[in-house]
């Protein structure tokens, strides 16, 4: 239908003359009643229309201006107008509806078949040229949705593998500050659900107070530099505090000047932590080496000491006052001695005997010591059952180790409170529990209901020497024995605790 001829002549025999003419050039033809009628002849589809002036004057031309303004962007259907012929000058009004038309070609009358003819054919060749643009479109618009759906999967296959790196994506506007981002980009910052309105305050204020200048400063040399790397502490929604690492380059105008910073953040918080605790791992092993040693030799120039010692005490059998001398110089050897022991413990280096140990009938037998010890206030609370596997442990250093654990928890509850022995068989998994080898372990817990400790002296609580408790009270050689002792017997020791609420410490041994 697309390549007909539409005529609209009502007057006498034009529109059949018309017809007869063009339809023997070789374009079909069709002929319309009124101006509606082409207009739903249109509709099917045309190559140009040949109308009489006369029949544009007559009737309602509404329908025909909306079809007109109605074509798509390629189509601009040629008109071939037929004029009246009269020789007075053509009215105002008339000359307006002609122009509605858009694409005319005026031919006058008396009308020769030739004219009318040719000026058919430019019509036709007109419009072939609009149906060539249209082809041309629909090609450019199924390669532009090609395009899109290619770079929606390129964009999605990003995503996916971002996402799966646990990297969130953002882009931050430089001009107005406003940052757009992905949902794992909101997650990593404490968000559930994917939030709108990011922007460089926004995202500044999530950063912890201490880094915020240095990050801000980093945000605008970002511009200048062509990018941005750092890693920096920030506090989620909830205030939790988290690692994350923002890496991003900058993205630049036609024009050069930086419009864009695009990039990834990641939450870096166990990399972080796992970097912190070998970092501590290692200079509790330093440390160790040196007390060890140190301890060791000294250990050695107590032997010649005390068996000096005991030698002259048998010589001063009659002298009063040179006996007691030599006991105050013996018991000092003696918690030299103790001293040392401890040093070796906690630097591994003691000499262990280890064996199968009943953890329940262990703590049955110092429970009794250990309520002494800790006096009417603190309420002693054993936990064991009595079908535990045994633990792999020198019996002797496990129950010094137990028992310093409850000096430690009575010094942390000085009005009272309750201390919980208990014991449990735990399967743990690689990576689970710092320190440990997968296997099965035997975890005896001591849990007061004390001070608990601060972050600074729970982070340093097991390195030798560390004791909060004041000169000539504390030795801050407790912790890092009991510690020495479970590492040296395959296990480990893990501390929790809570400032006002408590602590609990765990020794970790393997089980037989
Ligand atoms: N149960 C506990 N509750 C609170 N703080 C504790 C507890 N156990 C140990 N600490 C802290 O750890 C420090 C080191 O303990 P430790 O090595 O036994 O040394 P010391 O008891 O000689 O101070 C203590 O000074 C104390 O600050
Ligand atoms: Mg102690």
């Amino acid at each position: 239908m697309e390549d007909r001829i539409l005529i609209l002549a009502p007057r006498g025999r034009d529109a059949q003359i018309a017809s007869e003419l063009i339809q023997q050039s070789g374009f079909p033809c069709t002929t319309c009643v009124d101006l509606d009628n082409m207009v739903v002849e249109l509709d099917a589809g045309a190559s140009a229309a040949l109308i009489t002036e006369e029949a544009l004057a007559k009737g309602d031309r509404t329908g025909i201006s909306d079809w007109l303004k109605s074509q798509p962007a390629w189509s601009d259907l040629p008109f071939v107008v037929l004029a009246n012929g009269d020789r007075s000058p053509r009215s105002a009004l008339a000359s307006m509806r002609l122009e509605d038309l858009g694409n005319i070609v005026l031919l006058e009358r008396p009308l020769h078949a030739e004219a009318m003819v040719g000026a058919i054919r430019s019509a036709v060749k007109a419009r072939h040229r609009q149906y060539e643009i249209r082809e041309f479109a629909a090609t450019l618009e199924r390669s532009v949705q090609e395009r899109t759906i290619e770079l929606e999967a390129a964009r999605d296959t990003l995503e996916v593998a971002l996402d799966a790196a646990g990297m969130g994506n953002w882009t931050l506007d430089v001009g107005t500050g406003e940052i757009e981002s992905t949902p794992r980009y909101d997650q990593i910052f404490g968000y559930d659900e994917p939030q709108r309105g990011w922007n460089r305050e926004r995202f500044l204020g999530h950063v912890d107070v201490a880094d915020r200048v240095i990050v801000a400063t980093a945000l605008t040399a970002a511009a200048a530099q062509g990018e941005i790397n750092l890693e920096c502490l920030i506090s989620t929604k909830d205030g939790s505090a988290r690692w994350i690492a923002v890496n991003g380059r900058v993205r630049r105008d036609l024009d050069g000047t930086p419009s864009r910073i695009t990039g990834v953040v990641s939450d870096i918080t166990a990399r972080r932590e796992a970097d912190a605790r070998l970092a501590q791992a290692q200079k509790m092993d330093a440390v160790g080496q040196l007390t060890g040693g140190v301890a060791h030799d000294f250990n050695n120039l107590l032997t010649p000491i005390v068996g000096s010692l005991d030698l002259l005490r048998r010589r001063l059998i009659d002298d009063e006052r040179g006996q007691k001398l030599v006991m105050a110089a013996l018991s000092a050897a003696e918690r030299a001695s103790t001293l040392t022991q401890r040093l070796l413990a906690f630097a591994r280096r003691q000499t262990l005997q280890p064996s199968a140990v009943n953890i329940s009938s262990l703590i049955d037998g110092i429970t009794d010591l250990m309520r002494r010890s800790l006096g009417p206030t603190i309420e002693v609370v054993i936990d064991v059952p009595a079908d535990l596997s045994s633990a792999r442990a020198d019996p002797n250093q496990l129950e010094l180790a137990l028992l310093n654990l409850a000096i430690n928890a009575r010094d942390a509850m000085p009005s009272g409170g309750q201390l919980t022995v208990s014991a449990t068989e735990i399967d743990v998994e690689e990576g689970s529990v710092p320190a440990l080898k997968a296997g099965r372990y035997i975890r005896v817990t001591a849990t007061d209901t004390g001070t608990g400790m601060d972050e600074h002296t729970l982070a340093h609580a097991i390195e030798p020497f560390f004791s909060t408790k004041g000169v000539g009270k504390g030795t801050g050689l407790g912790l890092s024995m009991v510690h020495g002792l479970a590492a040296q017997s395959g296990g480990t020791l893990t501390i929790s605790s809570v400032v006002g609420q408590g602590t609990s410490i765990a020794v970790w041994l393997p089980a037989t």
